[in-house]
């Protein structure tokens, strides 16, 4: 990776996100007002990081055997002996719920002959191998081995499941393999703060749909990091969006984007109305009827965040007072290192982006949505919904009017891996010193485990 230093500061036409905070019906949370830009200005990265199978080998090695990820919610296993499968490249683990309160995960390997354990989620009081029963306890400790004289050398001590590191944050369960990570907490640095409006831990899994893309996983995250790509990529929505106006900032070893809606992009030719900006924000045709008539005097963004505490009355009763337009209105989008999208506020999205088995040049992208329930009646977490590498995005109805936007997101990306390809050798890609701030600062941290030697 290169870095340029760039003598411009330049910023884009339009309002600054903090400006547009100024004009909130509501107060705005602390960490909204948080600022942290990255130094350093543009970077190239080596095209040889998408499509080499060097570089996915290397991730093997460094990064995925020593990295804290996110293997799945708490509550995708809520009961003891509920169990997923978290498959990482070649890897496989079990993630269990030992018991009420405890969350081991085991490689996913038979001790004798090397079975997968398992293959699916599900519940059951141990871990039995189908191939020849050989079976243990939840906690990990050996139960049984048929025919146990015929195997003098297997004793209890030493034929347990190994283990990994299991570190708990806002109802998600991370696992690390490396016996010698650093805590789970201490990789996280202070996005709990970051959260603190809108805790991860009290909403529900109400949506879960996982596509097989055709490109890296690294493509197909770097498409979900920036607002640079919606002029060109979801020109519809310009009317309502302030793409070019978003603000991005780094800690650690996460970065935040914030998208403001309900604001013109810098990039149109014309100026919209306050009802052009709604409809855009709701994804509409110009040319259609509108959906929701604004009120005389009323902004959208106002319209918009009266309308989303209304809907949220019944679960945070007057509470919803404390809730921003902004919070009801803007896309807050952060990237934990180096896979993990949360999303803050009250888009409910959160995003997974991982290789495709042990291909390099496929991936699975994930998207959950997590919602907010009434005190004290947490539903159920749905199940994972699969689509192939050739379904369309509106397969899975539970996105509503997102699947539309991703269809316009993921058809760019196979075109993009095949261009890589085809690229002169050596060449590098370029990213913008500011809008592609998250992609910078990735690839930095990238650098630092997978290529540092
Ligand atoms: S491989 Fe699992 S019991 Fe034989
Ligand atoms: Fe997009």
């Amino acid at each position: 990776m290169t870095e340029i230093v760039s003598a411009r500061g330049d910023r884009s036409d339009g309002v600054s996100y903090q400006d547009l905070l100024n004009t909130d019906s509501h107060p705005v949370p602390a960490v909204l007002r948080r600022e942290n830009p990255l130094a350093g200005g543009v970077q190239k990265v080596d095209i040889e990081r998408y499509i080499s199978r060097e570089a996915h080998e290397r991730e093997k090695e460094r990064l995925w055997s020593r990295v804290w990820q996110m293997a799945c919610r708490e509550e995708d296993i809520p009961e003891v002996g509920s169990y997923t499968v978290y498959d990482i490249a070649q890897q496989s683990y079990l993630v269990v719920r030992s018991a009420p309160d405890t969350i081991q995960a085991f490689y996913n390997a038979c001790r004798h002959r090397g079975r997968l354990l398992r293959e699916e989620p599900g519940r059951s009081h141990d871990l039995r191998c189908p191939f020849h029963g050989w079976c243990w306890h939840l906690d990990g400790s050996l139960k049984e081995v048929p025919c146990q004289w015929d195997f003098p050398q297997v004793t209890p001590e030493e034929y347990r499941l190994p283990e990994v590191k299991v570190g708990r944050w806002g109802g998600f369960v991370f696992i690390n393999p490396d016996p010698d990570c650093e805590p789970l907490e201490r990789f996280l640095g202070d996005l709990s703060q970051q959260f603190a409006p809108w805790p991860l831990e009290q909403r529900f899994k109400q949506a879960h749909v996982a596509k097989i893309l055709r490109c890296n996983w690294k493509l197909a995250q770097e498409a979900f990091m920036e607002a640079y790509h919606v002029v060109a990529t979801h020109p519809q929505i310009l009317a309502g969006i302030g793409d070019a106006n978003s603000q991005y900032d780094v800690w650690g070893n996460y970065s935040r984007a914030i998208t403001p809606n309900g604001t013109p992009s810098p990039h149109l030719n014309w100026t919209p109305t306050e009802q052009d900006m709604l409809d855009a924000m709701l994804d509409r045709n110009l040319d259609d009827p509108p959906v929701a008539s604004l009120p005389d005097g009323m902004s959208a963004r106002e319209f918009v965040g009266t309308t989303g505490r209304q809907a949220m009355q019944p679960i945070f009763g007057d509470g919803v007072e404390r809730f921003s337009d902004a919070e009801m209105t803007d896309s807050f989008y952060f990237t934990l290192f180096p896979n993990f999208h949360p999303w803050g506020a009250f888009n409910r999205i959160t995003y997974r982006f991982r290789p495709y088995g042990d291909d390099h040049r496929m991936s699975i992208m994930e998207c959950m949505y997590l919602a907010p329930y009434p005190p004290g009646k947490r539903p159920p977490a749905v199940p994972i919904h699969w689509l192939g590498a050739d379904d369309d995005w509106t397969e899975a109805p539970e996105l509503g009017m997102l699947a539309r936007v991703f269809n316009q997101d993921v058809y760019n990306l196979p075109k993009v891996q095949r261009g890589l390809e085809a690229a002169k050798k050596p060449g590098c890609v370029t990213f913008a010193s500011y809008a592609e701030t998250k992609l910078r600062h990735f690839h930095r941290l990238y650098d630092r485990w997978v290529d540092a030697e």
